[in-house]
């Protein structure tokens, strides 16, 4: 595959190429899409929005949020990510993901929080298994788009537990655990503190 470089969006055109990403790799109405504006406005509030490029076309994204828990610790929340599908399934993805934590990381942040569908067995297995998520909980129609498209769960990634660490090992077992429609959030918890 051509080379790809990770970097930060930040021009109108940038922002613009994100929304049209969003388009092409989630089909929803464009009311459901974050819109430029909510992505310059979440870069002026401490978020940003990394972009892979191969040559000048921006074939994927991802969109970091600042956000706060407890008392006033700052964590990053990604809110959105999508690859143009003719680059699907190549690793631009994890790619993009693995530069988020790389940045969240030197920004003194501990941990990434997202949403993901599970009951698409590709983003079980990419963020499962290649990305090492801990599930923290089963929100049923987190977005209010049930009739659109399938639940979301409420995922966790701590960018400075072990484990990335076990992760990267290449030791990370296989945690989805699914029972009807609900993900195990205990078990996968249990079995994710334990390594
Ligand atoms: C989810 C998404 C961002 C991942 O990006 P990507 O560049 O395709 O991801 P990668 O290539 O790094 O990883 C995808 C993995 O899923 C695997 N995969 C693909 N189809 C699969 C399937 N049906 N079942 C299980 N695994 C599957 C790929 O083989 C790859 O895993 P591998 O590297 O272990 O072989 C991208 O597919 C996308 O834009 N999807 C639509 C929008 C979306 O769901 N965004 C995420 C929620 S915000």
């Amino acid at each position: 595959m051509e080379e790809t470089t990770i970097r930060e969006c930040t021009t109108i055109e940038e922002f613009d190429r994100c929304v049209e990403l969003q388009r092409e790799a989630f089909g929803l109405p464009d009311l459901e899409l974050s819109p430029r504006r909510h992505l310059i406005v979440s870069r002026q509030a401490g978020g940003w929005t990394l972009g892979a490029f191969v040559a000048d076309r921006m074939v994927g994204f991802v969109h970091h949020l600042a956000a706060v828990r407890g008392h006033n610790e700052i964590f990053g929340y990604s809110h959105v990510m999508a690859v143009a599908k003719d680059y699907q399934n190549k690793g631009v993805g994890a790619r993009l993901k693995w530069a988020q934590r790389q940045r969240a990381l030197r920004e003194g942040r501990k941990l990434i929080k997202w949403t993901w569908d599970p009951m698409l067995a590709r983003n079980a297995h990419f963020n499962l298994n290649r990305l090492g998520a801990v599930v923290e909980t089963y929100l049923d129609d987190f977005y209010g788009t049930a009739a659109l498209l399938p639940n979301n769960a409420l995922r966790e990634l701590f960018t400075g537990g072990r484990h990335w660490a076990a992760y990267i090992a290449g030791a990370f077992p296989m945690l989805a655990k699914v029972c009807g429609k609900k993900v195990i959030a205990s078990i996968i918890r249990a079995i994710a503190l334990s390594i």
